[in-house]
């Protein structure tokens, strides 16, 4: 998979996407993560990526041009199945949206900067905007590296035991059962017997009832699960098929 991320900020990704399991990912081929400098794409003097807005409100809009010609520049070399712009406008993400973006092959994520992005390279480029929760940051770096991370960490490879990508909260719409490690005892608080027990059966069955009962209990919202209402430019909700090949495929 080959993950290209636009920014006007392109430090701010440097340590999220260069540590830990993206870093090892990265290493292990199982992804190429490129970050891109908007400002590269610009033609004059100043390197301008922003300007006043028409209408005359307050704060500077991201130009379109510019971001044009790194998404055309890009496009040129690879299909793109997804072109996602970061704003607290777009759709919700949430594990759904990891899993589904986790199968395709190569996907852009523009970060928004300013007081957002001009609508007509919005209507004309972007597949699927996306929010990572409802509150306003300075700009759509760390969002990016968020999504980045979701979506990382499921490829086959990416954690040491696959498994526990799959047990984590919300794969199955459930939040993941508490965990315990040794001593057995500590300050005079027991691991519950049947994690000792040595049988499988019933310790799965035992962490499915309390999934259960966490999620009953804390996030009822998560059992009455509805997809992310699609956008009309996005693709469809449904896991597409994982797209072949490594990162660098131009395809
Ligand atoms: N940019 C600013 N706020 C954001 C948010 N909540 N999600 C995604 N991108 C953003």
């Amino acid at each position: 998979m080959r993950i290209d991320i636009l920014t006007v900020v392109p430090e701010l990704l440097v340590s999220p996407l260069g540590e830990s399991i993206l870093k090892r990912a990265q290493n292990k081929g199982l992804v190429e993560i490129v970050v891109h400098n908007i400002r590269d794409y610009t033609t004059d003097r100043h390197r301008q990526v922003d300007d006043y807005p028409f209408g005359g409100e307050a704060g500077m809009v991201m130009m379109a041009e510019p971001v044009a010609r790194a998404i055309d520049s890009l496009r040129a070399e690879r299909h793109y199945d997804e072109i996602i712009y970061t704003s607290p406008d777009g759709v919700r993400h949430d594990q759904h949206e990891a899993n589904r973006l986790s199968m395709m092959g190569n996907i852009i994520i523009l970060c928004g900067h300013y007081k957002g992005l001009d609508q007509r390279l919005r209507d004309t480029y972007i597949t699927r905007e996306i929010s990572i929760g409802d509150y306003v940051l300075t700009g759509g770096e760390l969002a990016a590296a968020v999504i980045a991370d979701s979506i990382v960490r499921l490829l086959p490879g990416a954690i040491g035991d696959e498994e526990s990508a799959l047990s984590d909260s919300f794969q199955d719409d459930l939040l993941a059962p508490p965990v315990y490690t040794r001593p057995a005892e500590w300050r005079g608080l027991r691991v519950p017997d049947v994690l000792l027990s040595g049988n499988p059966a019933l310790i799965r069955d035992w962490q499915h009832e309390q999934a259960m009962e966490r999620t009953e209990r804390l996030r009822p919202d998560l059992l009455k699960y509805e997809p992310t209402p699609s956008r009309e430019q996005s693709n469809s909700f449904e896991l597409p098929r994982r797209e072949g090949g490594t990162s660098n495929e131009v395809r």
